[in-house]
């Protein structure tokens, strides 16, 4: 598939301009939004009722096939060459045309991971906000909303009325392409903030959506590989996740993914969707599945999967032969139906439909910005070389990066189009499937705005001995690394791809004063740290980005962002050295990944419950840097530690002690008693916390039950073990301040 759609992208702009002309006029758009507006005394116009109590009344009026006609899309639309477009779509990834004799209005869906999706074909802008996995490292729950709140007030703006955003697969794979696009290796922090970005878009009355469910945590062999787990793994680590943000956001979608689980494919696994998603989280909307996920009609539909996308092949006639058979009862399709019907009630885009207008640019970018501020980490500053002292410098190597352009984005299926295109490719048209973007936000601009006596030099870094030279002549060097990754396939290692490490350790030994900034979709291997004075994880940082990153080097905004991911020493460092379905010996996938043909394998990852930071404490291995890491230009203290046991919180004092104003991430890990058999600590909550130079806070968190459970297997739910809990407070999981205990459970 995914050799199809590189094709069909490549096509794309040229398709679409046909399409427009021959489908799309004005005209007929608005005579279905016109029709779209139910008759005033339709029952279910009236917004007291529920949402499924208004679901019910429309079904009562509906035809069986008006019923059949909601639970697939059109087919590929402008994803693919040759595919037809519906006249009504919106050129989003996915179209279901509604009901307008009874008010129902098409379902528009659009990719929107980190901006909304091929904005281009109609010439519209969007804001290419930071990745996903940064915003996770904000640890700010407001600025997961706001987030949110970009998607659904730009896609309402263009007129779709569903996102398909909100990835949040564990970061159980270090390698995965699509890291970015996810909220990294936390089930607790992961499932928060995306709890709240998809809150954020449906804030805006537009449909949000939380995917690829589930354990769709690598891109190698995607559509055949087996992810083989027990049930508490499952419960405790990505459904977890999961679980958090359904409860807290009930996005009216979640799509189910490619991969099987346990021996059934994701979209017709029973557990998976009927048990765990419908009756344990208690999910109310549909369940849609990933484009071209779905692999049955009577497995499917009965295990669970509610719409299928982007065509029929299996819902449409076969689905209704299937029901006519007596083997899917058409009570499953009602339920189906209710389900996107009651969602678009709730989320309100039946009574508050989007309206066009221009997407504002600005508007976006400032909150990009002030989210990418949030986002960047510090991970190293030796001898306070940051921040930078503008009036101190004469000169400045820029190095790498295509930093005199702009910053780099994340592909596949969360690629937004660049503003007057791809600036390293200036005469491209809409961006080729694996081909990196680059958008005009310019760093080595931002740098020089803030330092405007000093002479800014560039060098492309093609050539270390090059940049080296130039390194050595410049008062200090930065060099800009990137990591292009993207849906589909994963990095084949943790190094920094084309040569960078030598290019990094080139200017490193010509200049003592030399700062790298990552732009990367995940963690890579550093093996130059010790010989630079600094480390900025940058990120993808978004249409603000230069600006943030500028702001950063020289202190007008002090960094407060925390990892959260482990970065290993190397590949060899982490439970999988290679990614399931990887040839060590080749480094290849063992199989053609983009061709469901392919024969499937197992992954069975062998951390287990103990994803991310937690193995490596398991391991007693050192990470290069810790989950939770991220330095400050100030500093914290942390004292009077007091466990309230009535109330289950824990208490203590957060003084700023440095001259500086700042944030600090106040963070609190537990570790289980003994027969949880949990030899790791987890997290348990955290604040971010702004604080004066000098100021002190009295700072509570709370020990939630349901963050401090594990799953019982047998009784086949969530557990609070009686017993002793050992609690860590600090700036990061490896950096504890305080330690206390508590009894729970009893
Ligand atoms: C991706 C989804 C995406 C869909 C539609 C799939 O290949 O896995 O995340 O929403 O395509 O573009």
């Amino acid at each position: 598939m995914q050799q199809a759609r590189s094709r069909a992208l490549e096509f794309v702009s040229v398709a679409v301009a046909a399409i427009t002309v021959i489908f799309f006029t004005p005209a007929t758009v608005y005579a279905q939004r016109a029709a779209a507006i139910p008759p005033n005394s339709a029952a279910w116009n009236d917004k007291t009722l529920s949402p499924d109590t208004r679901a019910d009344l429309v079904m009562q009026k509906m035809s069986i096939d008006e019923k059949f006609q909601l639970v697939h899309g059109t087919g590929w639309g402008v994803l693919r060459a040759g595919s037809p477009v519906p006249a009504a779509s919106n050129h989003g990834a996915g179209y279901m045309p509604g009901i307008p004799r009874l008010g129902i209005p098409d379902i528009n869906l659009a990719d929107s991971a980190v901006g909304v999706r091929m904005a281009a074909l109609d010439g519209h802008y969007a804001t290419l906000l930071p990745s996903v996995i940064a915003l996770a490292s904000t640890w700010d729950l407001d600025a997961a909303h706001l987030y949110g709140e970009v998607l659904g007030r730009e896609l309402r703006a263009m007129g779709f009325n569903m996102s398909i955003g909100g990835g949040m697969d564990l970061t159980r794979e270090p390698h995965n392409g699509r890291n970015f696009e996810y909220a990294g290796e936390d089930p607790i922090l992961a499932g928060n903030i995306v709890g709240q970005l998809a809150s954020g878009v449906q804030s805006q009355h537009v449909m949000g959506d939380i995917k690829h469910y589930a354990f769709n945590d690598q891109e190698t062999g995607r559509n055949v590989v087996n992810v083989v787990m027990d049930k508490r793994t499952m419960r405790e680590t990505d459904l977890l996740a999961f679980e958090i943000a359904i409860k807290m956001a009930k996005p009216a979608g979640v799509m189910c993914s490619y991969n099987k689980v346990n021996g059934d494919w994701a979209c017709e696994n029973d557990y998976l969707l009927n048990q765990v998603l419908k009756k344990d989280f208690d999910f109310k909307g549909w369940v849609l599945s990933d484009w071209e996920a779905t692999h049955s009609t009577v497995k499917a539909a009965n295990a669970g999967l509610d719409q299928e996308m982007p065509g029929e092949d299996f819902f449409g006639v076969k689905l209704q032969q299937a029901v006519a058979a007596g083997q899917v009862p058409m009570a499953r399709v009602d339920d189906m139906v209710h389900r996107i019907l009651r969602s678009m009630f709730a989320v309100g885009v039946i009574d508050d439909p989007p309206v066009r207008r221009v997407v504002d640019p600005f508007r976006g970018r400032d909150d990009a910005r002030h989210i990418a501020e949030e986002s960047i980490v510090l991970l190293k500053n030796a001898n306070a070389q940051l921040p930078l002292k503008a009036a101190a410098l004469h000169s400045i190597a820029i190095i790498g990066g295509h930093a005199d352009v702009g910053v780099l984005s994340g592909g596949g299926s969360a690629q937004v189009d660049a503003p007057g295109g791809n600036v390293i490719h200036p005469e491209q048209g809409s961006p080729i499937w694996g081909k990196p973007v680059y958008f005009p936000s310019v760093p080595m601009k931002a740098i020089q705005k803030l330092a405007p006596a000093a002479k800014v030099s560039f060098d492309p870094g093609t050539d270390p001995q090059a940049a080296a030279t130039l390194a050595k002549s410049s008062d200090i060097a930065i060099v800009f690394a990137t990591q292009f990754m993207a849906e589909s396939v994963d990095a084949p290692s943790l190094s920094l791809p084309d040569n960078q490490d030598a290019l990094i350790s080139a200017v490193a030994a010509a200049s003592p004063h030399t700062i790298v900034v990552l732009e990367t979709g995940g963690p890579v291997s550093m093996p130059w740290i010790a010989n630079v004075s600094g480390v900025l994880a940058a990120w993808y940082p978004g249409i603000g980005g230069a600006e943030a990153i500028a702001d950063i080097l020289f202190g007008n905004v002090n960094p407060s962002a925390r990892l959260p991911i482990s970065f290993a020493r190397t590949d060899a460092d982490l439970p999988q050295p290679t990614v399931p379905g990887i040839d060590p010996k080749t480094n290849k996938a063992v199989e053609d990944a983009s061709t469901l043909k392919q024969k499937g394998f197992d992954a069975v990852y062998s951390e287990g419950l103990a994803v991310g930071y937690k193995w490596y404490e398991v391991k007693h291995r050192e990470p290069l840097f810790a989950f939770g890491h991220g330095l400050s230009y100030t500093n914290f203290q942390y004292s009077d530690l007091k466990v309230n046991q009535a109330d289950r919180t824990v208490e203590f004092q957060l003084k700023n002690t440095g001259n500086l104003a700042g944030a600090e991430v106040a963070q609190l890990y537990v570790t289980l008693p003994a027969s949880s058999e949990e030899p790791f600590q987890r997290l348990a909550a955290w604040k971010r916390v702004q604080l004066a130079p000098g100021e002190s806070q009295t700072i509570t968190l709370p020990l939630n039950r349901a963050y401090l459970s594990i799953f019982d297997v047998a009784a086949d739910q969530w557990k609070l073990l009686p017993g002793e809990y050992k609690l860590a407070i600090g700036g990061a999981s490896n950096d504890v301040s305080l330690k206390g205990k508590v009894k729970l459970g009893e």
